[in-house]
């Protein structure tokens, strides 16, 4: 059993992704790998744009949270799939760019972006940028008017939603530092004051309330309390926003005891609530948006290792270290963050040890994962850990000087590298 159904057993008793053998794919790109499968990722992202059609008439658009997966083809595929997209630094807009995303259907976030980020916005005329604060809100619409644009904006807006995750991904309440509160009243004396401004277009309001979620209830609460709000916007300044952004959030499957609900059961409900309360207040439905980046690379991500050192430490553990580790996916470290694994190579066989899965860092928090059901390990071993296609890539760092490692995108038994692994040399190329 495997927590993604792209996962199998081919007869050599080695493990597949989408039809490829994860030890061909080892030798053939080498160790640490991330592997990516197109069609998964493509699947999701329809998933996601078909309710809209089911539940929202058509009238909505869902934005790839890029900071989840940030590379060129990325981009090119949420492209292909009519998406538009999040970005929250001049990295993640440059590189969306560069692949040729449409510029217009770029939704740019963050909570402290600079003046060279809100030029390089506004000279490439983004859809959207999402403002966080009162300083921001100034410098925008000062550079606006130097630059004689007038671009449209939205705010993010603390709903005071509790979301029941981790404390460092959740982002929702008012002690947060993204966003304007609602509770204290700044989130409507920020938008009364914007809605006046003369070079800026006030689009809508949006918010996120963390991420790895797998309950819907915050996610309709929070829907409600953005519909009041542009209720009361419109009330208080005749002004009725066209858009509501409800961010991402949606939980995945890391585990095989985690139970995420459903995309499809998400999107409908939500659009239950949005109806409802958009005909009780008397507002035109708005256009929805969402911001879904884990649900739909996460699942669609392989890391592949390859196994080193075996330590048993008699009655206290046994330590399997492999050739990457928190530079590759720093998330075990930061968040205890759970995840499956296998040999890839004896994918067949039962898993019989428990062991601490070690990365190859200076660092003794460098693990993987502790307490995890394994086939006995030994040096040589192709180790697959499931489920790493978002913030993995995305939050690897080059502690040790690590390079970081390749990407390959797999589609029906074929493979292709989407980004190569570093060099060296590119490790040394910034050095004077
Ligand atoms: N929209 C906004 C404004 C966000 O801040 C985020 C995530 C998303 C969308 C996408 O959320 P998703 O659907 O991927 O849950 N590094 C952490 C996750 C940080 C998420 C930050 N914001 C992790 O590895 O779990």
């Amino acid at each position: 059993m495997f927590v993604s159904k792209n996962l199998e057993v081919n007869e050599k008793g080695h493990l597949t992704i989408a039809g490829n053998d994860a030890v061909s794919l080892a030798r053939e790109y080498g160790t640490p790998v991330y592997v990516m499968d197109e069609e998964l990722i493509r699947e999701n992202c329809r998933k996601f744009s078909e309710s809209f059609a089911s539940y929202y008439d058509g009238n909505g658009m869902t934005l790839y949270a890029s900071k989840a997966f940030s590379c060129k083809e990325i981009y090119r595929i949420v492209d292909q799939e009519g998406m538009g997209a999040d970005v929250v630094s001049l990295g993640e807009l440059y590189t969306a760019l560069s692949a040729g995303f449409p510029a217009e259907k770029i939704y740019f976030h963050g909570n402290n972006k600079s003046r060279e980020e809100l030029e390089y916005a506004l000279s490439h005329d983004i859809g959207c940028i999402v403002v966080d604060n009162l300083e921001e809100l100034g410098q925008l619409d000062l550079l606006a008017g130097q630059m004689g644009k007038r671009p449209g904006i939205m705010f993010r807006i603390k709903p005071g939603i509790d979301a029941h995750t981790h404390d460092f991904i959740r982002t929702g309440q008012i002690d947060s530092k993204f966003g304007l509160a609602l509770e204290t009243g700044e989130a409507m004396t920020v938008l009364k004051r914007a809605s006046a401004m003369e070079h800026l277009y006030l689009k809508g309001v949006h918010c996120h309330i963390g991420s790895q979620i797998f309950d819907l209830e915050p996610f309709k609460a929070a829907a409600e309390v953005m519909l009041r709000l542009i209720a009361q916007l419109k009330e208080e300044t005749g002004i009725e926003v066209e858009q509501l952004n409800l961010g991402g959030g949606f939980g995945i499957k890391y585990t095989l005891e985690d139970q995420p609900v459903s995309y499809e059961k998400y999107m409908k409900e939500v659009s239950v609530t949005v109806n409802e309360v958009v005909r009780e207040l008397g507002l035109n439905r708005p256009f929805i948006l969402i911001e879904p980046g884990r649900s739909i690379v996460g699942p669609a991500g392989t890391t592949l290792y390859t196994v080193g050192a075996v330590k048993e430490i008699p009655g206290i553990r046994t330590y399997v270290s492999v050739d990457g580790g928190m530079t590759d996916n720093p998330r075990y470290a930061l968040y205890q963050a759970k995840y499956d694994m296998a040999l890839a190579n004896k994918a067949g066989e039962e898993k019989n040890t428990v062991v601490t899965v070690a990365g190859k860092c200076c660092e003794s928090g460098d693990l993987l994962g502790e307490s995890i059901p394994l086939q006995r390990a030994e040096a040589g071993d192709v180790l697959a850990v499931f489920a790493t296609g978002a913030y993995n890539y995305s939050m690897a760092s080059r502690y040790n000087r690590t390079p970081v490692p390749p990407v390959v995108m797999v589609k029906d038994g074929e493979s292709r590298l989407i980004v190569k692994r570093e060099t060296l040399e590119d490790l040394t190329r910034n050095d004077l």
